[in-house]
C-alpha cells in the first residue's frame, strides 16, 4: 500500500503524497485513497504529471466519469476531459473566470456529479486558489430552529438562476448533451456513503425554494450562504504545478478566484465523477 496523507489544519482537506497515478494502483492503496477522499472531502494529490489517458485512469479509481453538460469545453481527442482557463471570453468580449463564486458543480443535473477532479497544468506565478467550504459543518453550526425551519425545504435548480451573480457560459444550440431544464433537490441532503447531513444549496443554480415566493427564498439561501462560508467552515487550496485535486460536491462548496495576473494562464483540466440523487 503506498501513500501518505496528511489532513489540513482547516474544516477539510488533507494532502496525499507518494502516489504515482502514471502506475497501476493496487487494491489496498485504492481502498485506502477511497476512505480518505469520505473522511477529508478534499484531496490534494501532489505531483501527477499526467497526460489527458493518465488522468482519466487516475479518476477511475475513484468512480465513473459523469458527462459535463456543456460540450465547448472538451479538450481534443479526450471528450471526458474538459478544460478550465481564464483565456476564454464572453461573446461580447469580457474574460470569463470559470467557478468565480461559490456552487457545487451541475446541480441542475437530476444526478448530480459526486465529485470534481481538477489537474493543473498551467498556473499564474500568485493567486487564483480555489477555496472550499464543508457544508456539513456548516449544516452542523446551524442554529437548531434554522435546521427545523429548512428540514423539509426543496429548490428548484436550473442551468442559470436569474439570481446568479456570475453568468454562466451559454450551451450552444447544437450542444451534443442532454441538459434538463431544472431538477428539484433537498436544502438538506443525506450523504449517500458517510450518512451526515450537509446543506445543499446552489447560488449559481437555484431559481426559487419550492413554497416560498422567489424574494423569501432568495433571503433564506443567502443567510445560509453567509453562514456556510465563515472561514471556520473553509479550506483555501493553493494551487501548485502538477496537483490534482479532488473534492466531494455532495458536501461542499467550492470557488475559483479570479484575484491574479490575467496575462498569465491558468489552465486546469476537469473530469467529474457520476452521483447518486440528492435525498
Ligand atoms: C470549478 O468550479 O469547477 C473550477 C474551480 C477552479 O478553477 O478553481
Amino acid at each position: 500500500m503506498s501513500g501518505i496523507i496528511s489532513s489540513f489544519p482547516a474544516s477539510c482537506g488533507a494532502e496525499v503524497t507518494g502516489i504515482d497515478f502514471t502506475k497501476p494502483l493496487n487494491e489496498g492503496t485504492t481502498t485506502k485513497l477511497n476512505r480518505a477522499f469520505l473522511k477529508y472531502a478534499v484531496l490534494v494529490i501532489r505531483d501527477q504529471v499526467l497526460t489527458p489517458k493518465q488522468l482519466v485512469k487516475a479518476v477511475s479509481y475513484f468512480g465513473s466519469i459523469f458527462e459535463q453538460q456543456n460540450k465547448r469545453f472538451c479538450i481534443p481527442n479526450c471528450p471526458d476531459i474538459h478544460y478550465i482557463s481564464n483565456q476564454e471570453r464572453y461573446p461580447d468580449g469580457t474574460r470569463y473566470i470559470p467557478g468565480a463564486g461559490f456552487h457545487t458543480d451541475h446541480s441542475n443535473d437530476y444526478l448530480p456529479p459526486k465529485a470534481t477532479v481538477l489537474l493543473a497544468i498551467r498556473l499564474p506565478d500568485v493567486g487564483g486558489d480555489t477555496q472550499f467550504v464543508n457544508m456539513c459543518a456548516a449544516y452542523d453550526g446551524l442554529e437548531p430552529k434554522t435546521k427545523k425551519r429548512i428540514a423539509e425545504l426543496r429548490a428548484v435548480h436550473i442551468y442559470q438562476s436569474t439570481h446568479s451573480q456570475r453568468k454562466l457560459m451559454d450551451l450552444s444550440k447544437d450542444n451534443p448533451r442532454y441538459v434538463p431544464k431544472s431538477a428539484v433537490h433537498p436544502l438538506v441532503r443525506v450523504h449517500p456513503e458517510t450518512g451526515k447531513k450537509s446543506l445543499y444549496i446552489n447560488p449559481i443554480r437555484i431559481q426559487r425554494i419550492i413554497g416560498m415566493s422567489e424574494e423569501e427564498g432568495i433571503v433564506l439561501l443567502s443567510d445560509l450562504l453567509g453562514h456556510a462560508t465563515q472561514n471556520k467552515y473553509q479550506y483555501r487550496h493553493q494551487w501548485r504545478f502538477h496537483d490534482m485535486v479532488i473534492w466531494d460536491n455532495r458536501c461542499l462548496l467550492h470557488k475559483a478566484n479570479g484575484d491574479y495576473d490575467h496575462s498569465q494562464e491558468r489552465f486546469l483540466y476537469r473530469v467529474m465523477l457520476e452521483g447518486d440523487k440528492p435525498v
